[in-house]
């Protein structure tokens, strides 16, 4: 059984009171260490699958396992923690808090997460030392 494990998982999104069905019954596995490239063209799902691997939104229908355990099934707290604790994301335009500086939004993980990083070691490790605006 792969890590990940997408079996069957509808996302139907509600568009003014009709539904769209933007992936339907979708299936693949991915095992511990392989790395995957979900490819397609736009408006094929790909955001709509990241979105769900990532908890960030609830499938229609279906079953995503991550090391056995169904997160389609959690509570709004157990995403929570499964977002802050298992799952790295890299956003496409970026979700950073506008109003803080790049050490600050770095910092911000330190508030939340016990054992994060020291943001200065972090922004010094991707080259952005000094990057305090
Ligand atoms: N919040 C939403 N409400 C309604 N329809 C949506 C929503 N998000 C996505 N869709 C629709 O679902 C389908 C899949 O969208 P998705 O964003 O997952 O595609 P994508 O493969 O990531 O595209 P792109 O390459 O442009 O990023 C598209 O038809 C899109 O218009
Ligand atoms: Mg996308």
């Amino acid at each position: 059984m792969g890590f990940i494990q997408f079996q069957k998982v509808v996302k139907e999104y509600d568009t003014g009171g009709r539904k769209f069905r933007a992936i339907d019954r979708v299936s693949f596995e991915i095992k511990k260490g392989e790395f995957a490239v979900i490819l397609g063209p736009s408006g094929a799902g790909k955001s709509t699958i990241l979105n769900l691997l990532g908890g960030m939104d609830q499938a229609t229908e279906g079953a995503i396992y991550i090391d056995g355990r169904d997160i389609t099934k959690y509570s709004e707290d157990e995403l929570t923690v499964y977002r802050r604790e298992e799952v790295g994301f890299v956003f496409q335009f970026y979700n950073l808090i506008p109003t803080l500086t790049a050490l600050e939004n770095v910092a911000l993980v330190k508030a939340l997460k016990k054992g994060a990083l020291d943001p200065q070691t972090t922004l010094s490790l991707v080259g952005l030392d000094g990057h305090v605006h």
